[in-house]
């Protein structure tokens, strides 16, 4: 046996979420099966089995770890997360309250513009350090992985800084990252007016050559909206990025309804996100693309707007999934499990809905579901042990930090006592 390889037994689990592997189809999202009184056997950073405290003895040699009598549940995946950024905006969330709309603002300076002289002008050094502290509390709340997009550089040189800093970050630090290049996310202002002199620059062989030979990213995003990129923009977008082996998703239906999600299915998105306003060609579109629906209902929680149609995207039978969707301008909550009551309290998921969707559902939505997201053997091992002893309660107690620990790949990597 390997000497740095840890077998591991979490015992005294009061209740054990059985997330199955996404994607989980709406119709399946409203049952988890659960173990009461349970243990869990971990080797070597991988789920071997589980099953009844009674029916599972610990191996000679193995650690234990005392779960308290709370529950466990996979650790979450954060799949849309704009984590990597420079600057606050505060006074945009003031100007919200007063009554002014992200557009509104967006047209007058602010917006995604306002967070790009801060990332031009930092290091990449500069945004690492920036980051971490906000990983560590993403952690210590539950988050396991996230997806983490560029999109405040603006240029070929500070987009791939910002994909170098998110790949610097996953070397750094227990969360695992992947990285999305979003240098579509609007048109910088030096380009006002020509946005398709613009997408020629970051859609070069080029940048896509040095994207691949980094390991800089999988996937590629793009803000298709009225103040961003139309829909043939978009297209040329994913499709280009496409034939460099990147696999699209796209920032749809947010604000305005442009047939964003149809296009999403059009190019074989793997995820169509936001989906505030999409219509029902648009589910239909998605659902026939096999596209997970990633919502993040924190950011409308967090700008006051109408919530995506979840319910309607559950009973369409979609792989519904959420995520935080943290960012400096529309939505400064790092936070999954708030997000997950939003989900509960603000678009009437179940708790247990929400947990599939943060977990399972997430996982699928950035094509690590073979992997992450769920409770079955040779998955990995990482896991959330709850200081509240069933599942349901978690996403009750809203705005309390229910995790207690947390392990990545079999490992403690973050413990409140
Ligand atoms: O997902 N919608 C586009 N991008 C972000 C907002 C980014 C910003 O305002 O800085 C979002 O909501
Ligand atoms: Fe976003």
């Amino acid at each position: 046996m390997p000497e740095n390889r840890i077998v591991l037994l979490v015992d005294n689990i009061a209740e054990l979420a059985v997330v199955p592997p996404g994607p989980v189809p709406g119709s399946r999202m409203r049952h988890l099966p659960v173990i009461a009184d349970a243990a869990l056997l971990i080797d070597d950073g991988r789920i071997v089995r589980f099953g009844p405290r009674g029916e599972m003895d610990a191996p000679p040699g193995c650690e234990r770890i005392d779960a308290g009598g709370g529950a466990v549940v996979p650790g979450l995946v954060d799949c849309h997360t704009h984590t990597v950024f420079a600057g606050t905006r505060e006074h945009e969330f003031v100007q919200r309250i007063e009554g002014k709309s992200y557009v509104e603002i967006a047209e007058s300076g602010g917006g995604i513009n306002a967070s790009v002289q801060g990332i031009r002008a930092a290091s990449c050094e500069e945004l690492v350090e920036s980051a971490l502290p906000r990983l560590r509390r993403m952690l210590e709340a539950g988050t396991t992985t996230a997806e983490v997009k560029s999109g405040y550089g603006l240029t070929v040189d500070d987009e791939l800084k910002m994909l170098r800093a998110v790949k610097a970050l996953h070397e750094r630090q227990p969360v695992e990252l992947v990285g999305t290049y979003l240098a579509a996310h609007t048109i910088p202002r030096e380009y006002t007016g020509r946005a398709d002199e613009y997408l020629d620059a970051v859609l070069a062989d080029s940048v896509f050559e040095e994207i691949t030979r980094e390991g800089l990213a999988e996937f590629c995003d793009v803000f298709c909206e009225r103040s961003a990129f139309d829909i043939p923009q978009s297209r040329r977008v994913l499709e280009t990025a496409r034939r460099h082996g990147l696999f699209p998703r796209v920032h749809a239906d947010q604000i305005t309804q442009m047939g964003a999600s149809r296009l999403a299915a059009e190019v074989g998105a793997v995820s169509a996100d936001h989906l505030e306003t999409i219509d029902e060609a648009g589910i239909s579109a998605i659902k026939a693309a096999g596209t997970v629906a990633v919502l993040l209902p924190a950011c409308s929680f967090f700008m006051s707007v109408e919530q995506a149609p979840a319910r309607r995207l559950i009973q369409a039978d979609l792989p519904v999934a959420l995520a935080t969707d943290l960012n400096p301008g529309s939505c400064m909550i790092e936070s999954m499990a708030l997000t997950m009551s939003i989900a509960c309290t603000q678009m009437r998921m179940t708790p247990v809905e929400a947990l599939l969707a943060a977990t399972a559902n997430a996982a699928a939505a950035i094509n690590r579901h073979h992997r992450l997201g769920a409770i079955a053997p040779g998955m990995q091992a990482d896991l959330l042990i709850l200081d509240v002893p069933r599942v349901e309660q978690w996403a009750y107690f809203a705005g309390r930090n229910c995790v207690r620990t947390v392990l990545k790949k079999g490992r403690v990597v973050a413990n409140r006592t």
